[in-house]
């Protein structure tokens, strides 16, 4: 099998339940470094270990083997993108290679010089977090008092003419503001809005019970949103999606592992969902060592889920494999030990009950509630990930 990258072996009509088996989405990591303490952060717990960024010329390099591969959606994320000084120069490099630019960002360190800059480099769309339509309640939730900057830097990106999406993460603490938050993002004139359940991951796990809101509490957001999407039609597309934890059947994650979605890590790290470091026992490939066609196409890595030959019962036999895969890897492993394992949120899964346990006892009201986990250098140790 080759590993330079000049050829793929692998017939991708074969591969994938889409037929294309090729990367499509690309997901790069500029860096963990954030000056922003989010206690759902899905970077690792242990972020601050990865200190070998990648180099301009190297991600450069990842964006023409990509493009190569067929990869056209990309996404520049981290930790905070804007604290890579190069930002501007890899958009203008993306861009000439003919990739759809987004930027997921916190808007901290976006200048409206740099958007300027990010505009005139070819740069299409920005995905700005917002947490709350409240001040106070933004910092309590971030752990640092940026609410004024982003609505300055959400100001901006408009003013400069990009499509925008808030990105607003959902959680017990500000989900029963759904209301005024839809009213901020129509005063932001947004053209999307998008409320990310929480995904419970990484620092997300650690603070689960804190976060997962009540039945009652979605149900009731959910209403509002249904009232807004009534109003505006189509001046505003509004994302509300029930948390998994909620459902009987899995999310369809990243469409399937080594489906359509790629990820290199801040350090070269090539991943096949942002998640996968928490599945123990993977050797992740790396993108200075093999070639992104070797990765993709012929690691361990990405065959280790692909397709369903992976897979037990009741997934194995089960109707609806080719619509969920399975559900999420990530999950399966956090909660049950095994990433083979079927999905824990699907009811057809034996450890059902694991899931179950976790909505009740987040909202029993004799539960003693504990204080976030912010996502900091020592916050918790990290010795068992060594
Ligand atoms: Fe990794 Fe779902 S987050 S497979």
């Amino acid at each position: 099998m080759p590993k330079d990258g000049s050829e793929s072996s692998l017939d991708h009509s074969e591969l994938t339940l889409d037929g294309l088996g090729i990367p499509m989405w690309l997901t790069l990591e500029l860096t963990y470094r954030c000056p922003l303490h989010c206690p759902w952060c899905s970077n690792p717990l242990n972020f601050d270990k990865f200190k070998n960024e990648l180099s301009t010329e190297e991600w450069k390099k990842v964006l023409r083997d990509g493009r190569k591969m067929g990869a056209l959606q990309l996404g520049f994320t981290g930790g905070e993108p804007m604290l890579r000084d190069d930002i501007e120069e890899l958009v203008r490099e993306a861009d000439g290679l003919g990739y759809y630019t987004n930027l997921i960002t916190s808007g901290v360190g976006l200048t409206p010089e740099r958007l300027k800059a990010l505009k005139a480099g070819g740069l299409k769309q920005i995905q700005l977090s917002v947490q709350s339509s409240d001040r106070e309640l933004s910092h309590q939730l971030v752990g640092v008092d940026v609410f004024d900057q982003k609505m300055a830097v959400a100001e901006n990106i408009k003013a400069e003419g990009f499509p925008m999406v808030l990105n607003i993460p959902i959680c017990k603490q500000n989900i029963d503001q759904t209301r005024a938050m839809l009213e901020m993002a129509e005063r932001l004139e947004v053209e999307y809005i998008e409320f990310a359940n929480i995904q419970y991951y990484n620092w997300a796990l650690l603070n689960r019970d804190e976060f997962l809101p009540s039945l009652d509490q979605l149900k009731a957001a959910e209403a509002v949103v249904a009232e807004y999407r009534e109003r505006l039609g189509n001046k505003m597309q509004i994302y509300f999606v029930i948390p998994d934890y909620f459902d009987d059947r899995p999310k369809a994650c990243m469409n399937g592992w080594g489906n359509i979605h790629l990820t290199i890590g801040p350090d070269g790290a090539a991943l096949p969902c942002q998640e996968a470091r928490v599945i123990k026992g993977l050797e992740f490939p790396n993108v200075r060592d093999e070639s992104l066609d070797w990765i993709w196409n012929n690691s361990p890595v990405f065959n280790a889920y692909r397709g369903d030959d992976w897979m037990k019962d009741p997934c194995k036999s089960c109707d609806e494999k080719e619509q969920d895969h399975g559900g999420c890897r990530c999950q399966a492993f956090l909660l049950t030990g095994d990433a083979a394992n079927t999905d824990p949120v699907c009811s057809k899964s034996p450890m059902h009950d694991v899931v179950g346990s976790c909505v009740a006892n987040s909202t029993n009201p004799h539960r003693v509630e504990k204080p976030l986990v912010f996502r900091k250098k020592g916050a918790i140790s990290t010795d068992f990930l060594r």
